[in-house]
């Protein structure tokens, strides 16, 4: 149990037919809420943070939370970088012990991708950590701060990408956004499956804030084996903090520190039971 590997992680979800959720946290009560649900559905999961949010919580104070966390966990815990795009950041989180990191390439050309994330995964190989790279382009931005144009990924080109790379888990895009949908997201199936049955490496939703259970269960099933949760944590810690002090539940600071971890609980629970990850780390 604890500290796992993502690979390890993912190769057992594709083994057995599930998702393992990816969870983004800004602060100690986020993560303490996502074990908490964790533990309490024997669930495999991902703790993440993209490198865009460490202006927030610098990397090298949340990074050795994360992994102490993931250490004392009573089920197993991968620790990430989400969307790493510069070489020191993602050399810093190694350092720190995660065990993966993704490259985030996808505005860059093809080949110029390849070449950057066979870079980060030659900077992983001596600390044992997985490399998590993207191809195609998710819309939006993990922070908001650019509205992103979506590209869907050729199944072509993620096949060339695969091959040259043998990156272990590629990133798609099948018309998910990061953070709150505008319009109900269409997902394309079709690319799914056609990417699903041109590499083998287990696939990754981004943007899962938004989509409905029921493409969610399609997605995994149909080779989806890492699913990225933030703006729905955020939002949930943010509205149960808000319903507690409504009903006058926060008298004191460790009430709302309380609210806090309950709302990453919910949020992270709830979505664990959708990823059919439930008694997956028994
Ligand atoms: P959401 O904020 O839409 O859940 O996206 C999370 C994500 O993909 C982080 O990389």
């Amino acid at each position: 149990m604890s500290l796992a590997n993502m690979k390890d992680l993912l190769l057992d979800a594709q083994k057995g037919g599930y998702a393992v959720g990816s969870f983004s946290i800004a602060n100690m009560e986020m993560i303490l809420g996502v074990i908490k649900a964790a533990e309490e559905t024997k669930s495999p999961i991902i703790l993440q943070i993209a490198e865009v949010r460490l202006n927030h919580s610098p990397l090298h104070i949340i990074g050795p939370t994360m992994i102490a966390a993931a250490k004392n966990a009573k089920v197993p815990v991968a620790v990430h970088l989400d969307h790493g795009t510069t070489l020191e950041c993602i050399k810093q989180a190694l350092e720190i012990g995660f065990t993966s990191v993704m490259f985030d390439g996808s505005h860059l050309d093809v080949e110029e991708n390849i070449a950057m994330t066979k870079k980060v995964i030659e900077m992983a190989k001596p600390y044992g950590a997985a490399v998590e790279a993207e191809i195609g382009c998710v819309g939006g931005s993990e922070d908001g701060s650019v509205d992103i144009a979506m590209r869907c990924t050729s199944p072509e080109q993620a096949k060339h990408f695969y091959d040259e790379t043998k990156v272990d888990a590629l990133a798609i895009a099948i018309g998910n956004a990061h953070g709150f949908y505008k319009e109900a997201p269409e997902l394309r199936f079709d690319i799914l499956e056609k990417v699903r049955d041109a590499v083998e490496v287990p696939l990754v939703l981004h943007g899962g804030t938004g989509i409905e259970p029921e493409d969610f269960i399609r997605c995994h099933q149909s080779g989806i084996k890492k699913i990225n949760i933030a703006t729905a944590t955020f939002a949930s810690v943010e509205k149960q903090v808000r319903s507690d002090y409504a009903d006058g539940k926060i008298g004191g600071y460790y009430d709302l520190h309380q609210s806090e971890i309950q709302g990453a609980y919910n949020n992270a629970k709830t979505h664990m039971e959708i990823f059919y990850s439930v008694g997956k780390a028994e």
